[in-house]
């Protein structure tokens, strides 16, 4: 069962309060009857939702956490690479999912597929610094003064200045990078700007979500109700 509004909102492109205002202007039936109260709860998978006379469809959203092998292309289709949806049985593609964000062809981890279109776009906005954690290592001792420079903010070739992020080494050879941008290859242009090589990358962490220890690379399970929210709380 859930609330109508929520129905509305998780379905279509208003939001909750809009819903809200729909439902109370008499714009919304449940099974041809008019319902005027948002908290009024419903069978989503069953109820005939109408706004303005056009039914809501109820969309599924499925949310997959994808443990990426190296060698593996995140995108949804590739002619020639096996992408991180060849990955998940064949049963799941009618759900139209995709990779929520891209995660390099080396680079591991954690990979979160869905097919919720808005929710994804929430929560990669820069607006909304989602922090993302990545283990690395690198082919140089990272010197602290270099340090220093990529948590401060770094100019890469392309003239774009990297948001401040925090590195918090294990040795001088690795460690563990916070960023709460995403830009293209934007690890390894961090540290090729302090003349240093990124040789392993692995994303360990997406907003509350973590990385499964459990899933061994190239396996996947469905995110619980909790990781979900991330993607769902409005
Ligand atoms: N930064 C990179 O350089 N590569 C990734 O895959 C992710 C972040």
């Amino acid at each position: 069962m859930m609330r109508l509004d929520k129905f509305i909102s998780s379905n279509t492109s208003l939001s909750r309060s809009q819903a809200n205002k729909e439902i109370k202007a008499a714009n919304v039936k449940v099974n041809g009857i008019v319902v005027t109260d948002g908290d009024c709860k419903i069978d989503e998978n069953n109820a005939k939702v109408e706004h303005n006379g056009k039914q809501i469809n109820y969309n599924q959203f499925i949310y997959i956490m994808l443990n990426k092998p190296q060698g593996v292309v995140s995108a949804t289709t590739d002619t020639k690479q096996k992408t991180v949806l060849d990955l998940i049985p064949n049963e799941y593609k009618k759900y139209n999912l995709f990779p929520c964000g891209r995660l390099d062809k080396d680079t591991l981890g954690l990979v979160i597929l869905t097919n919720n279109g808005q929710g994804a776009h929430r929560v990669l906005s820069p607006k909304n610094h989602v922090q993302k954690t990545y283990a690395f290592k690198c082919a140089e001792p990272l010197l602290n003064e270099d340090k220093q420079k990529i948590e401060d903010g770094i100019l890469l070739k392309d003239g774009y200045v990297t948001k401040p992020c925090k590195i918090q080494l294990q040795s001088p050879f690795c460690g563990i990078i916070t960023l709460h941008e995403g830009k293209y290859h934007e690890i390894k242009r961090m540290f090729g700007a302090v003349s240093n090589k990124i040789v392993y990358l692995e994303r360990i962490s997406f907003g509350t979500i973590k990385l499964d220890t459990n899933l061994k690379r190239g396996e996947y399970r469905f995110l619980t109700e909790k990781e979900i929210a991330l993607f769902e709380n409005k």
